[in-house]
């Protein structure tokens, strides 16, 4: 998740490329960088760290011209340093190119470049394409870019200028978004529409599978294959605050409608649907030291710990190795038991959790194999562990994690599933379901996000509520924890959840007319067990909102309000009953007129213990 930024105009090139990459910052912070063509010749300058480190080198050069691109990266494919940072250049320096997304072919391709006799000065994906790129050139940039997109594979966008061409420049898209803004004498490209508002509110949003070649007088759209394809102009008529949050309110609500996406990144490149397998060949694991686990620790903080309760019943009905799941900050001043094959797995989005990675060097200490599973790339809690599986969600702004959350939950499937794989406790029919399963999750995702509406609805009639409970059973109870826990901390509405069998033995009591209690009730093999206990809270006059699978439309007779999700097996069920708690705790928050994004008293990353 990179911002790109490319411009052509009479305008200071670099001042433009540089104020929208500011507007893009939320995308990725690793490193920044710009090429810009001048006299000619491709120059290049780029930075590690935040985009004001860029700005800095750019203060003390007087570069000049009137074609210029720029990025802002957000690290995949080699850690966040200067040699990775985008621009990427070929051998000859004759193309720059940026880009956002992954080249999933990039190792293949820098073999045979390799062979070729090209030299590589960076580990990244990107760089293979600026390599490709010279070798297929043959003086018609269009044609080349043609050439170029259909040897290589995966989700990107990508921006590339040549030397030869000083007065066009081409912008591609498959997967990863990317705008043209059409000015007069002029024209923009840009990951997102905030990096040009300043400048234009026309727009061409470049479908999946389309490329634009961009000139100071005009823009031409074309198919990847190079067929010509008319575009509408889209007019922009958010201002650039909310633009900057995709049109959304809040960055909260932008992110929940993020999770498809993040589910669907995150599972790129790791299904193999013909074979009916999970690969994850980012771990160094081997297949006996998988084989020798005896147990696995999950140790993380917060959403990432309830994420982590989800992983337990995962892990250890796929593999059968006995897990447990602790919070970070217990977990490190307990007296652990472990033995020299226990794995520990750590979670967290930020890769920057106090007690979480002093929990994981604690481990290292005690010669314990660490797996981290993470957003960040180059966070320290990657760079630590021994093995990192990264969930690609794409940077998470709003305090209140959703997109990590659910995109944990799919790694910890994928790690389970390639346990199972490993251990070969898994059928192979077991494993194409699996994988089946997992590769429908972001269009079911897509269809849950259809009930806010009425959760809308039902977050105004009861945003007086005072306290509120969540109930379930088993994986349900987990998902419970994490909506209780989204509630308070952006309604600050009192919340409480509770394994629904355990509520006779004491909080009952907390049970009188109109208090709200959301039921989550999606465990086939629970699902009467949480039907009782819906009927004891039923009778103490509570008002329940059920959430269910679709097939249990008799829910609805012991409940107030029903949330329906499509069917999914239970072990997969938190990805979708989590949304509407999301979405719950937003519109409840809003309606109470507290800042969503960031709430009291909180911070996105706890970076002290
Ligand atoms: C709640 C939330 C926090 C984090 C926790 C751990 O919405 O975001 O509970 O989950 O602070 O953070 P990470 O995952 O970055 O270690």
């Amino acid at each position: 998740m990179c911002g790109i930024v490319g411009y052509i105009g009479a305008k200071p090139v670099l001042d433009v490329v540089v104020n929208g990459l500011r507007k893009l910052e939320y995308r990725g912070y690793d490193s920044a960088g710009i090429a810009i063509l001048e006299d000619q010749r491709v120059k290049v300058l780029k930075s590690v760290g935040r985009l004001s480190n860029l700005e800095d080198k750019l203060a003390s050069n007087t570069l000049n011209g009137h074609l210029a691109i720029g990025h802002t990266r957000w690290a995949t494919h080699g850690k966040p340093s200067d040699e990775n940072s985008h621009p990427h250049q070929d051998c000859s320096g004759r193309f720059a190119i940026v880009h956002n997304g992954i080249v999933e072919n990039y190792l293949p391709l820098r073999e045979e470049l390799l062979a070729a006799g090209h030299q590589f000065s960076s580990e990244t994906d990107t760089e293979v394409v600026a390599h490709l790129i010279e070798e297929m050139y043959n003086g018609d940039l269009l044609k080349t870019m043609v050439a170029v997109g259909q040897r290589i594979r995966g989700a990107y966008s990508l921006v590339v200028i040549c030397k030869d061409h000083p007065d066009e420049f081409i912008a591609m898209r498959k997967s990863s978004p990317l705008i043209v803004g059409l000015g007069d004498g002029e024209n923009f490209v840009a990951s997102d529409i905030p990096a040009v508002l300043e400048y234009t509110r026309d727009i061409y949003v470049l479908d999946d599978g389309e490329m634009a070649m961009i000139r100071r007088d005009g823009v031409e759209c074309f198919t990847l294959d190079g067929d010509p394809v008319e575009k509408e102009v889209y007019k922009v008529t958010w201002d650039a605050v909310s633009a900057e949050r995709g049109g959304y309110d809040h960055f909260m609500m932008k992110e929940i409608h993020e999770q498809p996406k993040a589910i669907r990144d995150t599972l790129t490149g790791r299904l193999d649907e013909t074979a009916g397998q999970v690969k994850l060949p980012e771990l160094k694991l081997s297949t006996q030291e998988i084989n020798e686990i005896d147990r696995i620790h999950i140790v993380a903080c917060g959403t990432s710990w309830h994420a982590g309760l989800v992983g337990k019943s995962m892990l250890e009905k796929m593999t059968r190795i006995p897990v447990e799941v602790d919070i970070a900050s217990e977990y490190r001043y307990r007296d652990v038991l472990h033995t020299s094959n226990t794995l520990v797995i750590v979670i967290s989005q930020s890769g920057e959790t106090a007690d979480t990675l002093a929990a994981l060097r604690d481990c290292k200490k005690k010669g314990l194999r660490v797996l981290a599973i993470t957003n960040v790339v180059g966070s320290s809690v990657a760079r630590e562990a021994d093995d990192v599986l990264i969930t690609w969600a794409g940077p998470e702004i709003a305090v209140a994690s959703t997109k990590a959350y659910t995109t944990q939950l799919i790694a910890l499937c994928l790690l389970s599933i390639y346990f199972a794989q490993v251990k070969g406790l898994m059928s192979s029919d077991d494993a194409h379901d699996w994988v089946t399963q997992l590769a429908n999750l972001p269009q079911l995702a897509e269809q849950v996000l259809d009930t806010a509406p009425q959760l809308e609805k039902f977050a105004a009639d009861w945003v007086h509520a005072e306290d509120t409970f969540f109930i379930g059973r088993g994986l349900d109870f987990s998902v419970a924890l994490e909506g209780s826990l989204k509630l308070k901390e952006i309604s600050y509405i009192h919340a409480e959840a509770y394994a629904a069998g355990e509520l006779k033995h004491g909080t009952l009591a907390l049970i009188t007319d109109g208090v709200p209690v959301i039921a989550i009730a999606t465990q086939p093999h629970l699902y009467e067990k949480t039907l009782s206990n819906i009927k004891e809270v039923k009778a103490r006059g509570a008002f329940v909102l059920g959430i269910t699978w679709v097939g249990n439309q008799d829910l609805a007779h012991s409940v107030d309000e029903v949330i329906y999700l499509p069917q999914q097996c239970a072990e997969l069920s938190p990805v979708l009953t989590v949304i509407p708690l999301q979405l719950l705790a937003y519109y409840a928050a809003v309606a109470r007129g507290n800042d969503v994004d960031k709430p009291r008293n909180l911070a996105k990353s706890v970076t002290v213990e």
